[in-house]
């Protein structure tokens, strides 16, 4: 894959996952977070184990300007983002009567808006170009009722369906990509002990597998990914119950 491929998200779990196994592929990377350090050690490990050229973009995607840099990254017509990979994110308590408005805020601009101007910064230089592909990670709870998540969540996947079928006859393909309960950083950020989010063992999966997985998906032109069979079954499960028992399957775990 003699591309170059721009990832959020990539100082921890998902993301980084990602930047490994496009790296295994032969992409160059920009690794876009917050954190300085973790990017920094992530690069070196790749660079050693791939040889390819990774380059740090460190940004907060909620602060303009910053957010700002990525996109003149995204749409630098003298070295060409070829994959976009949108993976930034975190999660609240599903309490919303009781989170701070502002978080509520950001979370919805972090899950929803900054996908969304990536994409736009990213696009016509991919569709000149008659290439390109896009990831953006949503997650099942698109599927569920679950709070303000699984409606930010339910946005980025109705937005790459109609982005995957307009775009996708003209080479730039687009896939939302929907992993169930994932051991990444996530919980833990969220301030839930590990063994301690009510998730039963055997629905837990492992970030590279889900990695592995949507990258296939992508490959194919998939507009959803849901990796693995037991969350494929979930969905469906959940599509064919009377929303009122819905909502109660989606009330488990954090
Ligand atoms: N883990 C799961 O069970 C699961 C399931 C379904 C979907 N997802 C989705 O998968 C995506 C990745 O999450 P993860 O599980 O890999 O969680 P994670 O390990 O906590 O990683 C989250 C990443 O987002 C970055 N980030 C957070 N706020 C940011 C900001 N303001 N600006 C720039 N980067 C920011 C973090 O980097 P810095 O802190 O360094 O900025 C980190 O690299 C999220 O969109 C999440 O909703 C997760």
């Amino acid at each position: 894959m003699a591309t170059t491929a721009l990832i959020t998200g990539a100082s921890s779990g998902l993301g980084s996952d990602y930047a490994r196994q496009l790296a295994e592929r032969g992409a160059d990377l920009v690794l876009v977070a917050r954190d300085r350090d973790a990017l920094q050690t992530l690069a070196e490990e790749i660079r050693i184990d791939h040889g390819v050229t990774v380059t740090l973009l460190v940004a907060d995607l909620l602060n303009p300007k910053q957010r700002d840099k990525v996109c003149a990254r995204l749409s630098d017509p003298l070295s060409p983002v070829g994959v976009l990979v949108n993976a930034a994110g975190f999660g609240l308590p599903l309490t919303f009567e009781h989170n701070a408005l502002a978080d509520e805020v950001n979370h919805l601009e972090l899950l929803v808006q900054v996908p969304m101007m990536l994409m736009h910064a990213v696009l016509p230089g991919m569709l000149a170009r008659g290439r390109g592909r896009i990831l953006n990670i949503a997650s099942v709870a698109a599927f569920t009722p679950r709070s303000t998540y699984g409606a930010a969540k339910r946005w980025l996947v109705s937005f790459s369906e109609w982005a995957n079928a307009t775009y996708g006859p003209q080479g730039v393909t687009v896939t939302a990509v929907c992993p169930g309960f994932t051991h990444t950083n996530f919980h833990e950020r969220m301030g839930l002990a590990p063994g301690n989010e009510g998730v039963p063992t055997g629905m837990w999966l492992d970030s590279p597998d889900v990695v592995a997985q949507s990258l296939r998906d992508a490959a194919r032109g998939k507009a959803v990914s849901i990796p693995s069979f037991r969350y494929k079954a979930l969905v469906l499960l959940v599509r064919l119950l009377p929303s009122a028992w819905a909502a109660r399957v989606a009330g488990a775990g954090r």
